[in-house]
């Protein structure tokens, strides 16, 4: 069996993540915004074997009582390991336990992570046109607690 942590995110981290970072493409995060939310709990690394291989940046809006997702990736090598639900559990835990009323995100029709998403009970809410670079829109979930 896999040996997995999951812990905040530091400074040293930054490299393997802007490199897990780069399969968005054009619409990964620039390494500036990652560096801006290094010591936030809700901006996390996972470790397998002591390796960093995935993360997720999550913000929070205090006064909402609210957490949205804002990038949840692991390394494309070790896709399917069960590494992203691990993260999201991790995520979705953390969240109810310090008293937030629910997570939203935004993901491409046609991203296998929305799979994902359903399965810990997230809900389309809305559909956000023209969220993409190319042009494509986004589908707004949410999950409530
Ligand atoms: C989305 C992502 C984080 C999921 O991480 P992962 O470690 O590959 O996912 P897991 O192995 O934990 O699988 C969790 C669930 O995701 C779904 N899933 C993941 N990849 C899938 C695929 N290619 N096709 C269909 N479903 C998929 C499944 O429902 C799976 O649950 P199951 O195994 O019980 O069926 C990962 O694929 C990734 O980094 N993708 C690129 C970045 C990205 O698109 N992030 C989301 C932005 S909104």
């Amino acid at each position: 069996m896999i040996h997995t942590t999951i812990r905040i995110a530091e400074l040293s981290d930054l490299d393997k993540i802007m490199l897990i970072e780069a399969q968005f493409g054009e619409e990964a995060f620039e390494r500036s915004i990652f560096r801006r939310q290094l010591g936030m709990p809700t901006f996390c690394v996972l470790e397998a074997e002591g390796i960093v291989v995935g993360y997720y940046l999550a913000l929070t809006r205090t006064n909402w009582g609210k957490i949205r997702l804002y990038s949840i990736a692991v390394d494309p090598t070790m896709h399917k390991m069960g590494f992203g639900a691990l993260m999201m559990q991790d995520l979705i835990s953390k969240s109810f336990s310090r008293g937030y009323v629910s997570i939203s995100l935004e993901v491409a029709e046609d991203n296998p992570a929305r799979h994902m998403y359903e399965n810990f009970g997230f809900k389309q809410i809305d559909i956000l046109e023209n969220y993409y670079a190319n042009g494509n829109p986004a589908i707004k979930m949410e999950l409530e607690f």
